[in-house]
């Protein structure tokens, strides 16, 4: 018989732009994803916020309710657990959730916001056979598998460096930084250059980040990418990747792909089903989730591949407050920018 996997989440939010949002409920998406496998049951959701707990409970099937999610691993001893609370909380409950013997952790993005955080959540659970995954769901969508596949098979000849843009390093930029690793088959990165910019006083999802940034990277096989952020970036599309023989380019909007191949006059659109931010994304995900459970595979969505786009994020900080080239790995724990906006070093507040 299939075997039936119980499923709890921490942290349920309430709909994007619904009355009361505080986020995007990302919740919402990973269980409508995991209901779609038909092989989980959702018995328990705990969320410090009664009012959302109840109408997301009404919604998916009267699961029980917790306030606390340590009450709540103790008592369900789920077999899967999805947290969607906001990044200071991603790595204690993810902690709590591999100590009280969950088999697998969906988490949200980014991992956590200082390194030290992210290093552990990930070196536990890989030490204690915990199945750890990050919402990294892109990697499910057609233009990027596509623009991966055409990498792969030589369609711009030898990739010689990737651009991306989005609006900081943290939030958004842990999307780019893992695609980038996606698209160069998971090579892994050796050296980061990077400087941000903290005038403006922005945070999201509760942690302080840069108004501009830019991150310069080389990995292992050669490839070399820059990721600009903030709200002066500009690179005339979301991602791009250059080879010997062409260029591939995914967009925010219309055309989602395009490339110019070596030989071919102009641009030409490659045809997509899907945009960059589909919501079935998270269904290819649970259903990864879930049968990486079952064969013990790896997630392609693993803490293993979310790391390496995590230390970048860390490394670029530190190159900032070092004023120079980090080599990987990274040696320091904290996050370079939290610790310079508290020293008074970066920032709105920054002494002069
Ligand atoms: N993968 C993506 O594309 C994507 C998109 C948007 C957001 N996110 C990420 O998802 C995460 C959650 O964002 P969101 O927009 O879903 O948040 P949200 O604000 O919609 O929901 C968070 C929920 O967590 C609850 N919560 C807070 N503290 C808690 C605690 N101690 N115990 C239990 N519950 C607690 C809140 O009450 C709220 O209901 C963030 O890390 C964000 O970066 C990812």
């Amino acid at each position: 018989m299939t075997q039936r996997y119980r499923l709890a989440v921490i942290g349920v939010g309430r709909p994007w732009k619904s009355d009361g949002a505080t986020g995007f409920g990302m919740a919402h998406s990973h269980v409508q994803g995991f209901a779609k496998t038909g092989r989980c049951d959702l018995v328990a959701i705990a969320d410090i916020r009664r009012d959302n707990a109840e109408a997301f409970a009404a919604q998916y099937g009267n699961p029980a309710i917790y306030e606390d999610y340590v009450a709540m691993l103790a008592a369900v001893k789920p077999d899967i657990v999805s947290i969607c609370t906001w990044p200071h909380l991603h790595a204690p409950m993810t902690l709590a959730a591999a100590e009280a013997g969950v088999r697998a952790i969906h988490c949200e993005k980014p991992m956590a916001p200082t390194w030290g955080e992210a290093r552990t959540m990930h070196e536990v659970c890989a030490a204690r056979g915990v199945q750890l995954t990050f919402d990294h769901q892109r990697r499910f969508l057609e233009p990027f598998g596509k623009a991966r596949a055409m990498v792969k098979d030589g369609a711009i000849g030898r990739l010689l460096r990737m651009e991306a843009q989005c609006a900081d390093l943290f939030d958004w930029g842990t999307h780019w930084l893992d695609m980038l690793h996606y698209y160069n088959d998971e090579t892994p990165a050796e050296w980061v250059i990077g400087q941000i910019d903290c005038r403006t006083d922005r945070k999201v999802f509760g942690v302080p980040l840069e108004g501009q940034g830019l991150c310069h990277i080389k990995f292992a096989n050669g490839v070399r990418a820059t990721l600009v952020t903030g709200h002066e970036a500009d690179i005339g599309c979301a991602n791009r990747l250059i080879g010997t023989h062409g260029i591939i380019e995914i967009g925010w909007d219309r055309p989602v792909l395009r490339a110019w191949l070596k030989g071919s006059p102009d641009w030409a659109e490659i045809p997509v089903g899907e945009g960059i931010h589909d919501g079935v994304a998270h269904e290819r995900v649970a259903a990864d989730i879930v049968r990486c459970l079952d064969t013990g595979d790896r997630p392609l969505l693993s803490s293993f591949n979310a790391v390496r786009a995590t230390e970048v994020i860390f490394a670029a900080y530190e190159s900032s407050r070092t004023r120079g080239r980090i080599d990987l790995p990274l040696q320091t724990e904290d996050s370079a920018l939290l610790t310079m906006i508290e020293q008074g070093l970066m920032g709105p507040n920054r002494k002069s």
